[in-house]
């Protein structure tokens, strides 16, 4: 999307002015797609860490807590609201050191293991619990499951670093193989799935240039190949998703993808996507909900830089591939603060995401919308307790974040088609902004319904915006915020609806329509199109 910076004196130049006056523009063209939104985009990520699946997901069939089969009831619900198409599983670094073996069978027989974070010093505080040496309760079939009553995809990541080829081919098979064909079959009858899952999306390890195995680009492609080349089918097709570079590392994405086709450019055949993983912030980035407002700003720039990520690893990718068969699949992503100490230790990387959390989600999933022909799939970091939580539960203690209010205001653009659209404002002043536009966001068009998704990310102006739509008129038009006077807001498990969008009944359609951007905020807009 092309987008135009203009200091106010400069915006006239476009702009005429009307009595509403306007220092922004929209200009939505709906005549030239950029690609249909993949709903993968809105993605989730469990991995047996911290409060993520025991007490987060799992809370045990003979648990008060409301479960369908040990599955968290609340949870299931809200992954219902928001449409939640995919959820990736077992990790994360806990990939690498999972034998699926360990989560099959009768639950009471199955092994206990020593947690791939046992050895974080935070975890040190924490009693001896799951999160430290793994019961296995919650393994492939529970997983399987819990994802088919939220109505998600199951994503796996397979084990690279400590596990074989061949357990690599069985755990498909187990998934995969048609009730009563093979002994794997048999197995997952056994715990009370005889029909296959299925499961279409398979990563190849994790974090391959670190825990998963401290590999080169180079070395991990002849990894990947091997992995790949032969895997049972079962006509189904499967997807398989290559770890990809940490945050700007772009000479993975060259070695890697320079080694894949070495023998051939028919090897790009066998990758469905390219892991990218980038957290803005970073662990020791400080409280989630105690901070200066530079502290906001340079987030939020921080949170912007994914464009950059997303268009030089696309570029790299293009100059080998260059039918750009191989999509990115952004498969962790979201801000990361310090844990919160109010959240017991066992919580690893857990705390209470904010307002400013919200706004780095809104600028993160309007990058992938803008880039729909380049990003296959998303998976934000993570689902529940831990770094960019849509949920936080604790025992029967439950609350949505403002990153749960973000997804389920953007379930809309799933599907639909996305459209350039120019936006054109004042670039922030604030020194920690670093020129941050004072609005982004992205546009999709289903029939005559238009989805545009606006973050505001000044403090303290609202930015006043005509929007139009080029050669069409806007005949309806619904405004939902989220927004707060407090740059700190969040829900506690206290406080659970402190921070909730509102519908803002002072808009009116009209062509242009006129609207004012909240300060600090995140906006949907439907319009409704002539
Ligand atoms: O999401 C937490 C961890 O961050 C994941 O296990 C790992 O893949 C990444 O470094």
């Amino acid at each position: 999307m092309l987008r135009r910076h203009f200091l106010l004196s400069g915006l006239a130049l476009v702009a005429p002015r009307t009595s509403f006056s306007a220092n922004a523009r929209i200009d939505i063209l709906p005549d030239e797609p950029i690609g249909v939104i993949s709903p993968h985009i809105y993605g989730h990520f469990t991995e047996h860490i911290g409060g993520v699946i025991y007490d987060g997901v799992w809370v045990g069939e003979s648990s008060k807590i409301p479960n369908v089969g040990g599955i968290r009831k609340a949870l299931i619900d809200h992954l219902k609201q928001i449409k939640a198409p995919v959820i990736r599983w077992p990790g994360g670094c806990f990939a690498d050191s999972y034998n699926w073996r360990d989560g099959v069978g009768p639950r009471s027989q199955r092994p206990r293991r020593t947690n791939f974070w046992a050895n974080d010093p935070y975890l040190w505080k924490a009693p001896d619990g799951p999160q430290k040496y793994e019961p296995n309760e919650f393994g492939t079939n529970e997983f399987a499951r819990f994802c088919k009553l939220a109505g998600a995809e199951p994503y796996f990541a397979a084990n690279l670093r400590s596990l074989e080829a061949f357990d690599f081919s069985e755990w498909v098979e187990y998934c995969n193989s048609p009730a009563g064909t093979t002994s794997m079959a048999g197995l997952r009858a056994q715990g009370g799935s005889p029909d296959p899952f299925p499961v279409r999306f398979w990563g190849v390890g994790n974090e391959s240039w670190g825990c998963g195995g401290n590999f080169t680009g180079d070395e991990y492609a002849v990894e990947f190949r091997r992995y790949t080349e032969w895997v049972p089918r079962y006509g189904l097709n499967l997807n398989f998703i290559a770890s990809g570079p940490n945050v700007a590392d772009y000479a993975w994405t060259r070695s890697f993808f320079e080694k894949l086709i070495e023998k051939g450019k028919g090897a790009l055949r066998h990758v469905f996507g390219t892991a990218l993983h980038y957290y803005c912030g970073g662990p020791a980035s400080g409280s989630s909900t105690q901070f200066a407002p530079d502290a906001w700003y340079r987030l939020l720039h921080d949170a912007a830089r994914m464009e950059e990520l997303v268009n030089n690893h696309w570029q790299i990718m293009g100059e080998i591939d260059t039918q750009h068969h191989v999509k990115l699949v952004v498969d962790e992503w979201g801000a990361w603060h310090d844990t919160d100490p109010s959240i017991a230790p066992s919580y690893l990387f857990g705390y209470y995401p904010g307002l400013r959390d919200a706004l780095v989600s809104g600028i993160t999933l309007d990058i992938f919308n803008r880039h729909a022909d380049k990003v296959a799939m998303a998976n934000d970091a993570q689902l529940i307790n831990n770094i960019n939580a849509l949920f936080v539960a604790v025992e029967d203690r439950f609350t949505v974040t403002p990153i749960f209010h973000v997804f389920d205001m953007y379930a809309p653009h799933q599907g639909g088609t996305s459209v350039r659209t120019v936006i054109s404002a004042p670039a922030l002043t604030q020194a920690a902004a670093h020129g941050l536009p004072a609005l982004s966001g992205s546009c999709s068009v289903q029939g005559s319904h238009v989805v545009l998704t606006i973050v505001n990310p000044d403090i303290q102006n609202a930015q006043e915006t005509e929007i139009n739509v080029r050669n069409r008129r806007i005949t309806s038009a619904r405004a939902t915020v989220l927004t707060s006077s407090d740059i700190h807001a969040h829900n506690t498990l206290d406080s659970p609806n402190a921070l909730e969008p509102k519908e803002d009944n002072s808009i009116k359609a009209g062509s242009p329509l006129n609207y004012s951007f909240a300060p600090a905020s995140v906006t949907r807009l439907d319009l409704m199109l002539a």
